[in-house]
């Protein structure tokens, strides 16, 4: 496939610690863009510093595994300034985390900002519970809630 990179589309999801929610919906829209043959640049990152450099809780690579994907190697890093003009989708995991993004957001930033459950009809302004403090049962609701706005979305920017 070529690349064009004025309109190849750059996604970044965001939660607060990178381990848990992010890692999950960069997981699954990696899936579905494969499987649909969307082209797009696709990262996550935490608003927080807490878990820098960290492979995903341990809860969240078995839901991915129990998925049929392994997310071991990916390594949690935090929002940077540069991420809102080097993105063109920034993808918040919840109002929290949204806010968060907007106050970070410096004054030449380009990417678009959404909720992740924007992207499905009927969930819009919704959040995606965090898991972190839960049982491995909420681990499974953070992986449906993410395919659906993976899907929602990656359905969106092919057009
Ligand atoms: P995440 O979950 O934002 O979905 O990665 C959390 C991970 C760690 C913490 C909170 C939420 N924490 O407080 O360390």
């Amino acid at each position: 496939m070529s690349i064009d990179a004025s309109s190849r589309p750059a996604v970044l999801f965001v939660c607060l610690g990178n381990i848990c929610r992010s890692p999950l919906a960069e997981a699954a829209f990696r899936e579905e863009a494969a499987r649909i043959g969307l082209d797009a640049q696709i990262d996550s990152a935490g608003t927080g510093d807490w878990h820098l450099g960290h492979a995903p809780d341990k809860r969240a690579q078995a839901v991915a595994r129990r998925n049929g994907i392994d997310i071991s190697g990916y390594r949690a890093r935090q929002v940077t300034p540069d991420d809102f003009r080097r993105f063109s989708h920034i993808v918040a995991l919840d109002a929290n985390n949204f806010a968060d993004l907007r106050a970070l957001s410096p004054a030449d930033a380009t990417a678009e900002l959404s909720l992740l459950l924007d992207h499905v009809p009927g969930r819009e302004g919704q959040a995606v519970a965090d898991p972190y403090y839960g049982d491995e049962a909420g681990f499974d609701i953070t992986w449906a809630d993410v395919v659906a706005g993976a899907r929602g979305l990656a359905d969106r920017l092919k057009g």
